[in-house]
């Protein structure tokens, strides 16, 4: 059965019995404590814990994951996937075990042919949370599953977390025997021959911090019981397809088809390519479905896992041997076959695409760079006759050139070496801990949210900033340092929630607002406005004057002139984002924005710079639409009429079933975002695009000034061309000419001057050559030329000085000269000098040791360098004596 196929029946089925059917989060996690959504029920988290009321009470879905905590176990085992897919059933405090059992093991094991996956009941297990013998009651009662095939299991196997604080309980799971090939009998630990494919978690408790998955503290019941199932979709797929392993579906063996197409080697016929092999097919998809979902590559956090993902995937293909980029030809085998059930990546993968492929190119050219590095490496420690590359050596490798390790000890084995790898684990060791100590310095204060739930739990912030600027409200509780807490003095700062509030919290790219909020006897100072946890806004203040507490009625009051700038530069970066569209095409997508008064910036996708001619036109486009005077207007609609409208979503954003949708001038620019506008395009004043650079693989960043800062920016720029104009004195239409016109003239002056300072040195020929020392016969010059002479010049002098000698008496030449403090000689002699015995290379290197550096060439002319110019005279004096040693000797 097509993977495709049991998504549809399992949807269909749960969907005939009353669950409303929910699509897929996005990858990325809205929860700070996650990167990916690694299970079904996080986009259901907060029905769970009372957080938010469901719209539903009951709800089914196929959740895309991303797990990589085992990331190296890809393809060594038959399971581990870092992309997969959880089928689920979701109650909400309505139904609960008995129920969720009887689905269960109704859908396993009811024939294809009646819609259900036709599982054999004989080879199926149930295990349970050891204590739970409610659950062992149901599973004889409703599945007939006699004792020994009901398996008790502590908390490590049969208790469900997220693996952070938050909902969790008792599991049950249904096992499948794949025979005595796969391991011992009763072996549930092994994992292979007793397969887990479904997890029924009965989510009733609430943890708390702790580690691993016995570790923590249940601090209490939730307020209802619930039912949360995950169906591993790729676990059922290669049950049903006969295949071992889960890079063997129709989802994914594809792509193994196609690197051995690629590299010419067999998947099946090497165990270690073919890990290779699952490892590219893995890491492919899970690239493909990561970008989808709006991430880019990068060195931190989901950019760094994506990063990571794509490197190890071309290294793959490296080591079966296939050098060529590789991607070009994998990405799209796995766009074919994910499209079936993600048809928008089709639309988007022009976008995907170039993320990736620019990350290969990047990944090609640190590879070529890294490789001379390690050959320099290799080089050293063979003239040292040692047989070990340091762990340093490796450690910077992977630092610097992103070589992982096994890439580092596969070359180095090619050329006989080995790597201390203890040693570069020590040093990765360090570098993690130094990472882990940044990372909870930065999380600080955010990662614990129970106070801002607290507060959550007394009700919605009312956000009135749309409609006006003041308003009037009352206190309904603070924080210290994350802790509710009961009252604040002048001098503190803390956080204040409020019953309503006219305040803009950081979203959507827009910085919070800033202003006053005023009582009776008390003055607050707004520093940053935030949305901790859905639905709350926390202002951030300082107390100036007075006490503050809960109860207090107060007047929040925002700053005007800050609004008004604010709406300018969010309006300004929809207007910025259009005109690109309008003049790149829809591919310029964006991925990210930053807006403050009087300035905003805005990451879109696109692998190239763009020219002056190009930026010049998306700002001329963008300001005519601020002249036209396009209204400016947000309304209220359900998520599939935005995107029917063709309003703009962003990746990676999880939107509410009710949606903003803001429009520019209608149709020109309509996108879906929470911000504050102006009413008309012309309030947006004048926009002028500062800088256009990159922030990453196919990723550009345009920043721009906005309303009077623009003018500020332009006013800057023309006292700039005024200062130019009075200085070169030329009307500022002329600069440009008069620039490239001194900078012409300068270049020829610079030329004249070094064909004078040649003259010069040359001029000095005819005499040196008439007044040459005798050595032994030889005759011999020894000069030092003025200092500066460059190596070039030198050698004509020192080849002029010898034309001009007589050819039937020996002659040898040195010249010197130190250049920025760098001594350089060149040797010459004729053919006499030559048959006599003499050599230039010889006498160079004898010079040039005296200069401390090296030196060599052709036995007539040669040249040498040194660093030390004190050397100077020595180096004169000891080719002399070298050419009476060897005359004499
Ligand atoms: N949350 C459980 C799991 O991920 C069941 O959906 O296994």
């Amino acid at each position: 059965m097509e993977t495709s196929e049991i998504r549809r029946r399992f949807l269909q089925y749960f969907e005939d019995r009353g669950h409303t059917v929910v699509p897929s989060a996005p990858l990325p996690a809205s929860d700070p404590n996650l990167l990916f959504v690694p299970a079904g029920m996080v986009p259901f988290v907060p029905y769970f814990v009372g957080q938010q009321t469901p719209p539903f009470p009951r709800a089914t879905s196929v959740q895309k994951c991303v797990r990589t905590l085992d990331i190296e176990e890809v393809g060594k085992t038959t399971r581990h996937g870092t992309f997969f897919q959880m089928n689920g059933n979701f109650s909400f405090g309505d139904y609960f075990k008995d129920q969720a059992v009887q689905y269960a093991w109704d859908l396993v094991t009811k024939p294809q042919s009646e819609g259900g996956y036709g599982f054999d009941e004989s080879v199926l297990y149930a295990s349970v949370y050891y204590e739970d013998d409610e659950a062992i009651d149901i599973w004889k009662r409703v599945a007939g599953l006699p004792d020994d095939r009901i398996v008790r299991l502590g908390m490590k196997d049969n208790f469900w977390s997220m693996g952070v604080p938050g909902p969790c309980g008792p599991c049950s799971e249904i096992l499948i025997d794949r025979g005595p090939e796969f391991g011992a009998e009763r072996d549930w630990e092994a994992g292979d021959r007793y397969l887990e494919f479904w997890n029924l978690v009965f989510m009733q408790n609430i943890r708390g911090e702790g580690p691993g998955k016995e570790g923590y503290p249940i601090l209490g019941e939730l307020p209802k019981k619930n039912i949360d199932t995950g169906l591993g979709l790729e676990r059922v797929a290669y049950l049903l397809q006969g295949v071992d392993n889960m890079y063997e579906i129709d989802e994914v063996y594809p792509v193994i088809e196609k690197a051995s197409e690629l590299s010419g080697r067999k998947y099946g016929a090497d165990p270690i390519d073919d890990v290779r092999f699952r490892v590219v097919a893995d890491h492919v998809r899970s690239a493909l479905m990561i970008i989808g979902d709006g991430v880019t590559p990068g060195n931190e956090q989901r950019g760094y896992v994506l990063r990571r993902l794509l490197r190890r995937a071309v290294r793959s293909m490296r080591l079966l041997g296939y050098e060529d980029p590789s991607l070009v030809e994998l990405l799209p085998t796995s766009l074919e076959q994910m499209k079936k059930s993600y048809p928008e990546l089709e639309a988007d993968f022009g976008r995907i695409s170039q993320i990736a492929y620019a990350e290969e190119e990047a990944f090609r050219r640190t590879l070529t760079a890294g490789t001379s590095i390690f050959d320099l490496a290799v080089k050293n420690v063979q003239s040292q006759g040692a047989a070990q590359l340091a762990g340093a050596q490796a450690f910077q490798l992977h630092d610097t050139y992103g070589f992982p390790i096994d890439l580092t000890v596969e070359m180095a084995a090619e050329q006989g070496l080995r790597v201390d790898t203890e040693g570069f684990k020590t040093l990765m060791t360090e570098q993690r801990e130094r990472a882990k100590a940044d990372a909870r310095a930065k999380k600080a204060g955010h990662a614990d949210t129970s106070g801002y739930r607290e507060l959550r739990e007394k009700g919605v912030t009312e956000f009135t900033g749309y409609q006006e600027l003041s308003t009037d409200s009352q206190v309904r509780g603070l924080l210290r340092d994350g802790v509710v807490a009961s009252a604040a003095e002048q001098g503190e700062t803390v956080e204040v929630v409020l019953e309503k509030t006219p305040f803009y919290a950081e979203s959507g790219g827009q910085i919070a607002d800033e202003g006053l909020i005023v009582a009776d006897g008390a003055k607050l100072q707004v520093l940053d406005v935030q949305r901790p946890v859905k639905g709350l806004i926390v202002h951030k203040v300082k107390v100036l004057e007075g006490v503050v507490q809960p109860g207090l009625d107060v007047h929040a009051q925002v700053d005007h002139e800050w609004r008004v700038s604010a709406c300018q530069a969010h309006s300004g970066t929809h207007v910025i984002h259009a005109a690109l569209r309008q003049v790149l095409g829809p591919n310029a997508l964006q991925s990210g924005s930053y807006n403050k008064p009087g300035y905003l910036r805005l990451d879109f996708a696109w692998s190239s710079a763009l020219d002056q001619a190009t930026r010049s036109e998306i700002e001329e486009v963008a300001n005519l639409a601020v002249r036209q005077d396009l209204p400016v207007s947000a309304q209220y609609m359900t998520l599939p009429e935005a995107r029917e409208w063709g309003a703009l979503a962003l990746f990676g954003e999880t939107y509410d079933e009710q949606v903003r949708v803001v429009e520019i001038g209608g149709p020109w620019s309509r996108e879906l975002c929470g911000g504050t506008h102006v009413k008309h395009s012309s309030q947006v004043g004048a926009l002028t695009v500062t800088s256009e650079s990159s922030v990453g693989a196919g990723v550009r960043r345009l920043e721009a000034f906005v309303g009077m800062e623009a003018l500020h920016h332009l006013g800057k720029e023309r006292a700039l061309v005024r200062l130019l104009s009075e200085s070169l004195k030329a009307r500022p239409e002329e600069l440009p000419a008069r620039i490239a016109d001194l900078s012409e003239r300068l270049r020829a002056a610079e030329k004249e001057l070094e064909k004078v300072r040649a003259g010069q040195v040359l001029a000095a020929a005819a005499e040196l050559a008439s007044k040459p020392k005798d050595v032994f016969g030889v005759a011999y010059v020894g000069h030092r030329a003025p200092d500066g002479v460059n190596g070039g010049d030198l050698r004509k002098l020192a080849l002029d000085v010898r034309g001009r000698m007589p050819a039937d008496r020996p002659a040898v030449v040195a010249v010197l000269s130190v250049n920025d403090g760098k001594p350089a000689v060149v040797v010459a002699l004729n053919d006499t000098a030559r048959e006599w015995g003499l050599k230039a290379g010889d006498l160079v290197r004898i010079a040039a040791e005296q200069l401390g550096g090296r030196g060599g060439g052709k036995d007539d002319v040669a040249q040498g360098g040194g660093t030390d110019a004190a050397g100077v005279d020595g180096a004169l004096a000891a080719v002399e004596h070298a050419i009476g040693q060897s005359v004499t000797g």
